[in-house]
């Protein structure tokens, strides 16, 4: 009779182990779809849904169907689901809260928050890993190494990003990164294949302690307008560090969601290094870009433009080209660019947005705001391929836009932005800069486009600008 009971019972566990294992395949299908709708900004909104359903499934299943080696379902339900519900009441309460301009913060709060998950959960499991599992002690250290990295970097990245903390350059920081590097892989392969094993407890604590700090000193170098290389890789960080607590667990929707996230940050990273002509050896050592001297001015003498010439030159041209940037987001100036287009549009004017990869403080940050405003996506060019144009462009118009279009990253090898390519609106015929005063980008430098030739400055927050630039053109 009781073998009867324990086969009845192995059957139970067995099934339930099986619906378990389906549902981590389930939401990890949702996720990839998630992923893949996420790379147009047409499906993004959806594809954010699709992940997020496939994560509910995924914790749902966990804590319906898991199982210990011993049969019994999770227990301990009350600090379960009060952590659960916190922390779905701030992470929606904060989304809901924060203002679009705010959003590049919120995005590496939220990496720094899962990659201290990741380091956690890898300290605490270190402990209870036998001493000849090697593979599992090696996945547990990194997780607590990337994961602390992660963690402290993106905070730091967060700070950076919301003004309160500048650039630290420093020439031997460059040299202590790579010390602290060299220094904490070594202790790791120590523990994990012949360190004396009284002196790990502590010895965890060391690799803990100098993750966090490296997550800092790695950041903290970063000129501005590298600082978008550095968020994606944060991002592929903490997909690695979840990817080693999904190991750790045999977790396959923690495994697999990581895995995803570390390869997309990867793949973003990628790309963010060949848009900013940098090398990713150089972002992970720390402080890289050009030199650290500020660029000279080049005495260009900056002209302005009123509104009325403003409006005749845009409405009488064949051809503009808009190059939208962060201060088009600040004061929320889609609505009225995309007004703007449209007038010249029915005017006869060609329309056309160059997009820089890096505009903006988020990665597709321009495309997410014109899409707000329902820009057709044909209107909006890359980069390489608005440049050939620009020589015959009649008007580009800069609109909050300064590092993307700063002619030193071409020019001046001095500079700190030099290697980086830029929407080369100095070659069109007129330019028009509208900003609010002589305030820099990112960057914190000098932009001799200003002060160019064909260059003029119109004033004013760029929404206001454009709603009075509209009026005078409809009067025309
Ligand atoms: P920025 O170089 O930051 O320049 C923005 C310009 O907008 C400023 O010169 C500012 O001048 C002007 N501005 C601000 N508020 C305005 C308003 N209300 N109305 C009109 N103008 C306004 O912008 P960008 O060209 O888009 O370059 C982005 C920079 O951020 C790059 O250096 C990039 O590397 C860095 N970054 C990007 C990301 C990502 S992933 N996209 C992440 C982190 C950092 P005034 O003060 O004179 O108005």
């Amino acid at each position: 009779m009781n073998e009867i009971i324990t086969i009845t019972q192995n059957i139970q566990f067995t099934a339930v182990q099986a619906i378990l294992e389906i549902s981590y395949l389930l939401s990890a299908i949702f996720f990839v779809i998630g992923l893949k709708k996420l790379s147009h900004p047409e499906t993004a909104r959806n594809g954010n849904l699709w992940a997020a359903v496939g994560m509910l499934l995924a914790t749902l299943a966990t804590l319906i169907l898991y199982r210990d080696a011993q049969g019994n379902a999770i227990s301990n339900w009350i600090p379960m689901l009060l952590s659960l519900a916190a922390a779905s009441f701030i992470g929606y309460y904060i989304s809901m809260k924060v203002k679009m301009t705010a959003m590049p913060q919120l995005v590496s709060f939220f990496n720094a928050t899962g990659g201290a998950a990741s380091a956690v959960i890898s300290f605490m499991e270190f402990g209870a890993i036998p001493a000849t599992s090697y593979g599992l002690a090696l996945v547990s250290l990194l997780g607590v190494f990337i994961g602390g990295i992660s963690f402290t970097g993106s905070m730091a990245a967060y700070g950076k990003l919301d003004g309160k903390l500048g650039d630290y350059k420093s020439a031997s920081l460059k040299y202590v990164n790579i010390l602290m590097l060299l220094g904490i892989l070594a202790l790791i392969i120590y523990m994990v294949v012949g360190g004396d094993s009284s002196l790990n407890h502590t010895m965890l604590y060391v690799v803990l302690a100098v993750s966090l700090v490296y997550g800092v000193t790695f950041v903290m170098p970063i000129g501005g307008a590298d600082m978008p290389v550095v968020i994606s890789l944060l991002n592929s960080f903490t997909g690695i560090a979840a990817a080693m607590t999904g190991f750790l667990y045999s977790n396959n929707a923690m495994l697999l969601g990581g895995i995803l996230v570390g390869a997309a940050g990867t793949i973003l990273t990628i790309l963010m290094c060949n848009a900013m002509n940098r090398s990713l050896l150089n972002v992970i050592i720390g402080g890289f870009g050009g030199s650290s001297a500020e660029t000279t001015e080049d005495g260009g003498v900056v002209k302005e433009i009123n509104m009325s010439d403003t409006a005749i030159l845009l409405a009488y041209s064949n051809s503009v080209v808009i190059v939208p940037g962060y201060g088009l987001a600040v004061s929320q100036a889609q609505h009225a660019v995309h007004e703007l287009d449209k007038l010249l549009d029915k005017r006869g004017v060609q329309v056309k947005y160059a997009i820089h990869p890096v505009a903006g403080r988020m990665p597709g940050h321009m495309n997410v705001l014109l899409a707000e405003s329902d820009v057709p996506y044909n209107q909006l060019v890359e980069m390489d391929d608005i440049n050939p144009e620009m020589e015959n462009t009649d008007v580009t118009i800069v609109i909050g836009a300064n590092d993307v279009v700063n002619p030193a990253a071409l020019t001046n090898p001095a500079s700190p932005i030099y290697g980086m390519p830029i929407i080369e609106a100095h070659k069109s015929k007129n330019i028009i800069v509208m900003k609010r005063g002589a305030g820099k980008g990112y960057a914190g430098i000098e932009n001799p486009l200003f002060g160019h030739d064909r260059t003029r400055m119109l004033y004013g927050n760029a929404k206001d600008t454009l709603q009075k630039l509209i009026e005078e053109i409809k009067s025309l």
